[in-house]
């Protein structure tokens, strides 16, 4: 049976191994530079106090990038708390204290709860591992809680023809169509591409960028 489906499957145990066992740059899912995302975030035009959350953050060079170019209000959030000793041990040049930690599960959330005011969520590669309803569910009832009315959504999963599979779990597959319904008529969608990912290992995963905002 699949990982996904196995009762009480210990996702936090599942994620910490891939991080402790893999160097961050050998990674399925590394990016040298987040281009396609920092070019959404570009085109919002937010202020660089703006509250940026990045869900499933993982040790992402995104955080990296928008320390560089001046914003100075991200929350990076992760289930594996390796993940985030990585990334802040990358961060070793810059501000951390632009830079608020959360280890908490977006599916069963208990710090992120307390978050309000969220001008931009940004999630790459995160949303689509959620594959019940029960989980996809609480990961957008999340979101409406803490996005800002006129706030921004990035959401970047596999496309219809993208992997059904990373990491060795199962993977829901998303259009800008799936991703429309269930944000609600609340989020107009702004842009839509999709993009071909190159992994480390030279293999190539389909994905959909998309940008809504929330309307009031
Ligand atoms: C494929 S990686 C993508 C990481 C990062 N967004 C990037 O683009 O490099 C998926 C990330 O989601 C995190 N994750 C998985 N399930 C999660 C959950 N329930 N709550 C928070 N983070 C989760 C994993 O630990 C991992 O860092």
């Amino acid at each position: 049976m699949d990982n996904n489906f196995k009762e009480g499957y210990d996702f936090e145990n599942h994620w910490n191994n891939a991080y402790q066992k893999t160097p961050v740059n050998k990674l399925g899912w590394y990016e040298k530079e987040s281009t396609p995302s920092l070019e959404l975030i570009a085109s919002c035009n937010l202020s660089k106090n703006a509250q940026i959350f990045n869900a499933g953050a993982g040790a992402s060079i995104l955080i990296e990038q928008l320390l560089n170019e001046g914003y100075s209000n991200l929350v990076v959030n992760d289930i594996s708390s390796s993940a985030l000793i990585e990334l802040k041990n990358n961060l070793i040049n810059h501000k951390t204290s632009q830079v608020q930690f959360i280890v908490d599960d977006l599916t069963n959330p208990i710090e992120l709860l307390k978050m309000k005011d969220v001008d931009l969520w940004h999630d790459r590669a995160v949303l689509h591992f959620f594959t019940t309803q029960q989980q996809q569910n609480s990961y957008f009832n999340l979101l409406k809680k803490v996005v800002k009315p006129k706030g921004y959504v990035i959401l970047a999963e596999f496309n219809l023809e993208g992997a059904k599979k990373c990491s060795g779990l199962d993977v829901f597959n998303y259009n800008e169509k799936i991703l429309q319904e269930r944000l609600g008529e609340d989020f107009e969608l702004l842009k839509y591409f999709n993009y071909t990912y190159t992994q480390p290992s030279g293999g190539l995963r389909e994905y959909v960028y998309t940008l809504f905002q929330r309307k009031n």
